[in-house]
């Protein structure tokens, strides 16, 4: 029988490790995915977001906290709402497994949410899809009594380019028209600031593709190459949208955009 070499044992485990330390060597899977998809977001979230760590930061519809736990090290408190009992609960979990002291969970509807503190930054990640015009205004108005002076409305929404879309029964959701949802925000008195891209959805959609085909996998999803990808696939969104929009016969072509607003209420 043949020995066992060392240095090639070494070799294939070298470049099969993960980010994800809970993979030691499989193909990465459709959870990875994301992973490197959350990297990305976060790492454009931060290029345009000074934290402070004076600051209170609240999250809206927060699903399980991807975005509040990275947060928490970069800010003094964190209040993390969501309407979904079972994303709250995970939330919690990962809060006391991390040992993270200054999060608040909140099971709440955002609609129906009060409070007597004042953020420094609010963020809203995907979540104002799922609400009606007239709650977001409501909303809005709310929330802008609870922005310190200089604070900062930070939101990420799927923003159609042509008109508004209702997405459909299994997931209910409307995909405003980008000007819609500027209206609706100029209604309140947010002025924006900027908009950019949080990911692409052309390049998330091939890389959900490429996962079913597991030596293609392999190789796409290194992390490199797939930041390489989705940098050059981003950069190209709005076209690429509209082609898919044609070729799928379809009506939705939405994007996924950061948006950061002020509030110019005396
Ligand atoms: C697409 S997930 C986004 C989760 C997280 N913000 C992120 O970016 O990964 C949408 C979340 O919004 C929550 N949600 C929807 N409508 C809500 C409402 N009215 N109030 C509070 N949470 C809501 C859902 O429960 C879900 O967790």
């Amino acid at each position: 029988m043949e020995k066992l070499d060392k240095t090639k044992i070494k070799k294939y485990w070298n470049k099969n490790v993960s980010d994800n330390y809970l993979r030691s060597g499989g193909p990465p899977t459709l959870e990875e995915l994301s992973i490197l998809r959350h990297k990305i977001e976060m790492k454009r979230f931060l290029k345009n977001m000074s934290l402070k760590k004076t600051f209170n930061f609240l999250e809206l519809g927060c699903g399980s906290g991807r975005y509040s736990i990275d947060i928490a090290p970069m800010v003094k408190k964190i209040v993390a709402l969501d309407f979904s009992k079972k994303q709250i609960n995970q939330l919690k979990q990962e809060i006391l497994r991390r040992k993270i002291k200054n999060i608040i969970p909140i099971y709440n509807d955002m609609t129906r949410f009060r409070t007597k503190i004042k953020f420094d930054l609010i963020f809203l990640s995907g979540v104002t899809q799922y609400i009606e015009d007239d709650e977001l205004i409501k909303s809005l108005r709310y929330l802008k009594t609870r922005l310190n002076p200089n604070g900062i409305m930070f939101t990420r929404d799927s923003l159609n380019s042509s008109d508004t879309v209702y997405v459909g029964e299994i997931y209910p959701c409307k995909y405003r028209s980008k000007k819609s949802f500027i209206s609706i925000f100029e209604e309140e008195r947010f002025e924006n600031i900027k908009f950019f891209s949080a990911y692409s959805f052309i390049a998330d959609g091939l890389f959900r593709k490429v996962a079913s085909i597991s030596f293609l996998r392999k190789i796409l999803f290194n992390q490199c190459l797939f930041y390489v990808i989705e940098s050059i696939l981003v950069s190209f969104d709005k076209p690429l949208l509209f082609l898919f929009k044609k070729v799928k016969r379809t009506n939705v072509d939405a994007q996924h955009l950061f948006s950061i607003w002020k509030n110019n209420e005396e």
